[in-house]
C-alpha cells in the first residue's frame, strides 16, 4: 500500500540549533530509507535568524508551510544579541506565534533517567535510579496569552501586567490528555495523576482544580491527585519518583519541566512534544540555543535525536522507526559515549557530530 507523502517542516533556528538539527535530519533519513518512508522534508528560517533575514522570528514564509505540515522539527531559538529587538519581534515571540497559530496546546516533556547518566544528576543516584515521569504542560493558554498585558504608567507610576486566565474548555482539553496519556502509559492500570495549581491563592487555579476534578470521573483507573505548584517544585527536588504523570498551567509547566529535566542529569538528553487536537506536533529538544557553546561543535544532540523519534511515534504513527532510534541512542549511552554536558569528570567526550554518527552506526549495526 502506497500512502502520499508526509510533509515535515525543519526549523533549525539560533544557537546551537541548526548543528544539532543537522544530526536530527542525518537520523531521520536513515530511517526514512531503513523503513521505507515517504517523507517531504522542507527548512526555513525561524526565531532570530528569521528575524536577521525578514525582519520577524515568524514570517508568514515560515508560518504557511508550518500551517500546511504534518510535523515540524525545531532546533532552538534566541540569544543575547536578540535582547535589543522589540519585545513583540524577539525570538521567543516567535515560537509564542507558532504555539498559539498551530493550536499546539499540549505540551509532553518527559524527564527519563538512564541509568548510566545517573551519576550526571543533582540529586543522589538513588533518590533518581529509575525516573520516569512526564510533564504535561498546557501551551496556548494562561499568564503567556492573557490579556490585558502591558507597560504603562498609572498614576504617574510604570506598571507592567499580565494576566493568568483559563476557561473551563481550556482546563478540560487539557485534562482529557492528561487522563489519556496516563491511560497510553500504564494500560493495566496504575497510573497516577498529579495536577499542579495555586488554588489556594489564585481563582484561576480553583477554575483548574474543580475542571480537572470532573474529568477524573470518566477515568476511573487513574488515580487523581493535587498539588500546590510551591509544594511540587520541593517534592520534585525531595522525591522525584512519587509523580508518574504531572498536569498543570503554562508558567508553572514551565519552570517545573526545567526542574524535572535537571533532575535526569543532562537537559541535553531530553525531547518534548507539542501536539494539536488532531496530532500535529511541534517537536523540539527541551534545552536552549546555548549561545556560549554554539558554533563549537560539542552540543548534545541526543535530545534532537529523540524529538524525531517522539515525531515519529505520536505524528507519523512510525512506532517502529522510533523504537529503532530510541533503542539506538540507549545503545550509545551504554556503549559510553559522552558529550560534554553528560559527562563526569574525567570521561572522555565526543562532540555533536560524532555524537551523531554513533546513533547512525548504531541504528546501521
Ligand atoms: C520553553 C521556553 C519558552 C517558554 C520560551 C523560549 C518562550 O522556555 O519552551 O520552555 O517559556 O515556553
Ligand atoms: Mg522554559
Amino acid at each position: 500500500m502506497s500512502t502520499s507523502a508526509r510533509r515535515i517542516v525543519v526549523l533549525p533556528g539560533d544557537g546551537i540549533g541548526p548543528e544539532i538539527v543537522a544530526e536530527g535530519r542525518r537520523v531521520l533519513d536513515a530511517v526514512v530509507a531503513s523503513h521505507g518512508l515517504n517523507l517531504e522534508i522542507e527548512e526555513h528560517p525561524f526565531g532570530g535568524a528569521a528575524y536577521d533575514l525578514h525582519g520577524h522570528p515568524l514570517p508568514e514564509s515560515t508560518l504557511a508551510p508550518c500551517r500546511e505540515a504534518d510535523a515540524i522539527l525545531l532546533g532552538a531559538i534566541g540569544g543575547p544579541i536578540y535582547d535589543k529587538a522589540p519585545r513583540d519581534l524577539r525570538p521567543e515571540r516567535g515560537l509564542l506565534g507558532l504555539r498559539s497559530a498551530l493550536g499546539l496546546f499540549a505540551n509532553l516533556r518527559p524527564a527519563m533517567l538512564y541509568p548510566e547518566l545517573s551519576d550526571a544528576s543533582s540529586l543522589k543516584p538513588e533518590l533518581v535510579a529509575g525516573l520516569d515521569i512526564v510533564i504535561l504542560r498546557e501551551l496556548t493558554g494562561g499568564i503567556y496569552f492573557g490579556s490585558p498585558r502591558g507597560i504603562e504608567e498609572r498614576d504617574g507610576v510604570r506598571t507592567g501586567f499580565n494576566t493568568m486566565v483559563y476557561d473551563e474548555n481550556e482546563i478540560h482539553r487539557i485534562a482529557v490528555r492528561a487522563f489519556e496519556l496516563c491511560r497510553a502509559r500504564r494500560p493495566e492500570g496504575g497510573a497516577r495523576l498529579c495536577s499542579v495549581d495555586k488554588a489556594n491563592v489564585l481563582e484561576v487555579s480553583e477554575l483548574w482544580r474543580e475542571t480537572v476534578t470532573r474529568v477524573s470521573a470518566d477515568y476511573p483507573n487513574v488515580e487523581l491527585s493535587h498539588m500546590y505548584v510551591d509544594n511540587a517544585a520541593m517534592q520534585l527536588i525531595r522525591a522525584p519518583k512519587q509523580f508518574d504523570v504531572i498536569v498543570t498551567g503554562n508558567l508553572f509547566g514551565d519552570v517545573l519541566s526545567d526542574a524535572a529535566a535537571m533532575l535526569t542529569g543532562s537537559i541535553g538528553m531530553l525531547p518534548s512534544a507539542s501536539l494539536d487536537d488532531a496530532g500535529k506536533g511541534l517537536y523540539e529538544p527541551i534545552h536552549g540555543s546555548a549561545p556560549d557553546i554554539a558554533g563549537k561543535g560539542i552540543a548534545n544532540p541526543l535530545a534532537t535525536i529523540l524529538s524525531v523519534a517522539m515525531m515519529l511515534r505520536y505524528t507519523l504513527n512510525e512506532g517502529a522507526a522510533a523504537d529503532a532510534i530510541e533503542s539506538a541512542v540507549q545503545r550509545v549511552i551504554s556503549a559510553g559515549v559522552r558529550s560534554a554536558d553528560i559527562a563526569v569528570e574525567g570521561e572522555a567526550t565526543v562532540g555533536t557530530r560524532a555524537m551523531g554518527q554513533a546513533v547512525l552506526d548504531a541504528l546501521a549495526g
